[in-house]
C-alpha cells in the first residue's frame, strides 16, 4: 500500500499491546500518519468494541471471521478478502441467498 509509514498488522498489534493503549490509538489517531482518530465520529462504547476484536482478531481462523462478517450482514468486498476465501477458478458464483 502506499501508505509511509506503513499501517500495522492488525492480528498481531492486538495480541501485543494493551487494550488501553489500543483504545487510545484508535480514539485519538496517530499524528503525521494515515492512522485516523475515530474519537471524532465513534463513541467509547463502539471504540472499545473495536478493542475487543482486535484482542480476538490472532485467534480467528478465515471461516470464523467470514461467520461474523456474514452475522453482521457486511458483504464480502469486490476485491475479495483472504486468499482462503477466494472461490476456486471455475468454481460456481456464490449463491445470492
Ligand atoms: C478499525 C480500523 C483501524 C484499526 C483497528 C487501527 C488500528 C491501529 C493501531 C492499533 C495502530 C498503532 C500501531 C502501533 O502501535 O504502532 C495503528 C496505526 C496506524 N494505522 Fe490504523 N487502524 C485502523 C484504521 C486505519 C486506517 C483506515 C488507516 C489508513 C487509511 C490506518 C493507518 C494506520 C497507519 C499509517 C498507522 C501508523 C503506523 C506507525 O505509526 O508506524 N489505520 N492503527
Amino acid at each position: 500500500m502506499g501508505l509511509n509509514p506503513d499501517p500495522p498488522d492488525l492480528a498481531h498489534e492486538g495480541a501485543e499491546q494493551a487494550p488501553e493503549r489500543l483504545f487510545w490509538v484508535l480514539k485519538n489517531g496517530i499524528k503525521m500518519t494515515g492512522m485516523p482518530a475515530f474519537g471524532m465520529t465513534h463513541t467509547d462504547d463502539q471504540i472499545w468494541a473495536i478493542v475487543a476484536f482486535l484482542k480476538q482478531l490472532p485467534r480467528l481462523n478465515p471461516q470464523q471471521y467470514a461467520a461474523m462478517l456474514k452475522e453482521a450482514g457486511v458483504r464480502p468486498s469486490p476485491a475479495g478478502g483472504e486468499p482462503e476465501a477466494a472461490p476456486a477458478p471455475g468454481a460456481a458464483p456464490p449463491s445470492p441467498h
